[in-house]
């Protein structure tokens, strides 16, 4: 036991451990598919930490401490997950915000305020990123996708709505977001109320295959099964020229999709990894 004259020990080495761990933990739950404990973490970094379970303790309390993580009790266990008490920058223009919290906006940022909930979109996930990140690059790049007074975005899984938002905030006129999660429909749709927009976004829970009508942009982030079941309609609903951005889509099943797109005569024109997953956009031919 350390006396109580003893000075703690911060050295650059011990420093730098502690930094390490932290970061681990903050990945570990970035990337894990589930919600994890205090346990379930100290078990997937013990490899990496060598066994040494206070290391990762005190990293965790930290990270609370310092509002980055959260404790969440469910059910009569207590997950461990990313604070959604604070705004999240996720590129240099998009950043989002919880609804409650005041942010000092910086010229040019578009700020999407979501409210507490449990649907997919809060920004903690690397897909909804990469979205976001797809999304910052049509509107730096393809400044004739914004253009015109009817552009029009269809988002095919909406969750929380974060996308179809942030899209109308960087200038497409109107969209429409549908899913099939009754929570996440009611969610977006306060998301979107909350955001100024319910004149302008429709949130829906009719099913893709019935949706008729034809999209400047369709953003869908779906695992790869079913994006492949919907990409030759997709195609059908964007108008030449338009573009389709996708996401849920692992690294190594990158090639799959692209290889399907090459029969609809899609172009790729951007795509971007983040933690070993991807987004993609294609073009269709104008
Ligand atoms: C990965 S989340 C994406 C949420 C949000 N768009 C984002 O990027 O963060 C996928 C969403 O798609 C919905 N979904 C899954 N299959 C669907 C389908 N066939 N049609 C419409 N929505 C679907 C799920 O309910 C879920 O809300």
């Amino acid at each position: 036991m350390r006396s109580l004259t003893e000075k703690p020990n911060h050295s650059p080495k011990k420093i730098f451990r502690a930094q390490a761990v932290r970061q681990a933990v903050r990945e570990t739950i970035q990337d894990a598919d589930t919600r994890l404990t205090l346990l379930d973490i100290q078990r997937r970094l013990s490899r990496y930490c060598r066994g040494d379970r206070k290391a990762v303790r005190s990293a965790i309390k930290e990270l609370v401490d310092q509002q980055e993580l959260m404790y969440v009790s469910d059910f009569g266990h207590t997950f461990i997950e990313t604070s959604i008490h604070k705004p999240i920058r996720i590129t240099t223009t998009i950043v989002l915000k919880p609804w409650d919290c005041t942010l000092e906006q910086d010229a040019g940022d578009i700020v999407v305020s979501l409210c507490y909930g449990t649907s997919f979109g809060s920004g903690q996930h690397p897909t909804t990123r990469l979205c976001l990140k797809g999304l910052e690059y049509l509107q730096q790049n393809e400044s004739g996708l914004w253009r015109g007074e009817k552009t029009r975005a269809l988002d095919i899984g909406t969750g929380s709505g974060v996308l179809i938002i942030a899209a109308l905030k960087m200038g497409i006129t109107s969209g429409v977001g549908i899913d099939i999660d009754p929570c996440a429909i009611s969610e977006a749709r306060d998301n979107i109320a909350h955001n100024g927009l319910s004149e302008r976004i429709t949130i829906s829970s009719e099913p893709f295959e019935t949706v008729e009508e034809t999209f400047t942009l369709i953003l869908a982030n779906l695992r790869l099964p079913t994006l492949k079941l919907f990409l030759p309609q997709m195609v059908e609903r964007v108008t030449p020229g338009g573009k389709i951005l996708l996401s849920g889509v692992k690294s190594e099943e990158l090639e799959s999709i692209v290889k399907q797109s090459y029969q609809f005569g899609l172009n790729r024109v951007w795509n971007c990894e983040e933690r070993g997953w991807v987004a993609i956009v294609f073009q269709k031919k104008g």
